[in-house]
């Protein structure tokens, strides 16, 4: 295994904590950089940061998350996703190091009728979406050495997330309403995490679709999250639930180029669903104990 210095930002984010453990697992020197110890938007905190600790890769999980309160927040989402982006893609260029972006399934308008490959044109449909894409472009412009990773409704251990909020939902109503008519894959941090720690290993930079397999809607994805719980969950359509942000009805990302990159499929998003919540059970019985 070839050891590197890995530089992580917003590492106290639900991805970049996933991230940091993953990285550290496989040996990696992994150097944690939560909100409070570089902020992005800062451009000599980066440069004074990433000069000091000169690592072989700059893994950017930092980010301005959230899709709806961005609608009525653009400059902040701007700030954040493109200029933040484009401080340490400037830096990273300055000083020869390779960055990886973490990159959204909301840069597209969901009008595909089959999975979005990684040359498929962007249109996105909210600000959220077009911030991050503003991220993309200012990694494009200033390195050559980078990698892109578009990755789609993630959930996982560190962070408020769809998976736990349906499940303690579904412990207090006897009734929840999902949304039926977005289809999607939801992909967890852990396994999105290895994913990524098999990509850098390769070297290959470039423009990468990473998501679990298989292809679900929210409605179908509450169902399988409270399977043996006792809640009904009724499906409707976005229309009876409207929010601030549009998504795309369909962001299905294709993941070939990842697949013969790393040299394996990634697992299905209810394997990944399963395990999590397993780890989710184990947690609460210990906290019990
Ligand atoms: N969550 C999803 O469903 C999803 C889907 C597709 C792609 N992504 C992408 O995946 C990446 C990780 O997302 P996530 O779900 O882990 O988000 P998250 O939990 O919101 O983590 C983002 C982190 O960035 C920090 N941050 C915000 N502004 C910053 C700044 N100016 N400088 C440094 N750090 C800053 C946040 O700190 P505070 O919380 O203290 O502000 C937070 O710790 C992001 O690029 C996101 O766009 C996420």
């Amino acid at each position: 295994m070839n050891k590197k210095k890995l530089l992580v930002t917003g590492a106290s984010g639900m991805l970049g904590q996933a991230l940091c453990a993953c990285l550290e697992s496989r040996g990696h020197d992994v150097v944690p950089m939560p909100k409070e110890a570089l902020d992005v938007t800062n451009y000599d905190q980066v440069a004074k940061v990433l000069s000091e600790s000169e690592p072989d890769l700059v893994l950017h999980c930092a980010a301005y998350t959230k899709v709806d309160q961005a609608e009525s927040e653009p400059d902040l989402a701007f700030l954040i996703n493109g200029y933040g982006t484009e401080n340490l893609a400037v830096v990273c260029s300055k000083l020869e190091i390779p960055l990886l972006y973490f990159s959204s399934d909301y840069v597209f308008d969901g009008n595909n009728d089959k999975p979005y490959t990684t040359w498929d044109p962007t249109r996105p449909l909210s600000v959220y979406g077009r911030s991050k894409l503003a991220g993309e472009k200012a990694v494009m412009r200033h390195l050559r050495d980078f990698y892109i990773v578009r990755t789609s409704w993630l959930y996982g251990p560190f962070g408020r997330n769809f998976v736990d909020t349906i499940h303690a939902k579904a412990q207090e109503l006897p009734e929840l309403k999902i949304v039926s008519d977005q289809v999607g894959t939801p992909t967890c941090t852990l396994s999105l995490s290895e994913m990524v720690a098999d990509l850098i290993s390769t070297g290959r930079y470039g423009v990468y679709h990473a998501t679990d397999d298989g292809v679900t809607n929210w409605y179908d994805f509450a169902r399988e999250i409270c399977k043996g719980l006792d809640v009904t969950i009724k499906p409707i359509p976005t229309k009876e639930y409207p929010l601030p942000a549009t998504r795309p009805s369909y962001s299905v990302l294709d993941k070939t180029t990842l697949i013969s990159t790393i040299g394996r499929e990634p697992q299905s998003w209810q394997e990944s669903l399963h395990n999590y919540l397993e780890l989710k059970k184990v947690k609460a019985t210990a906290a019990k104990r």
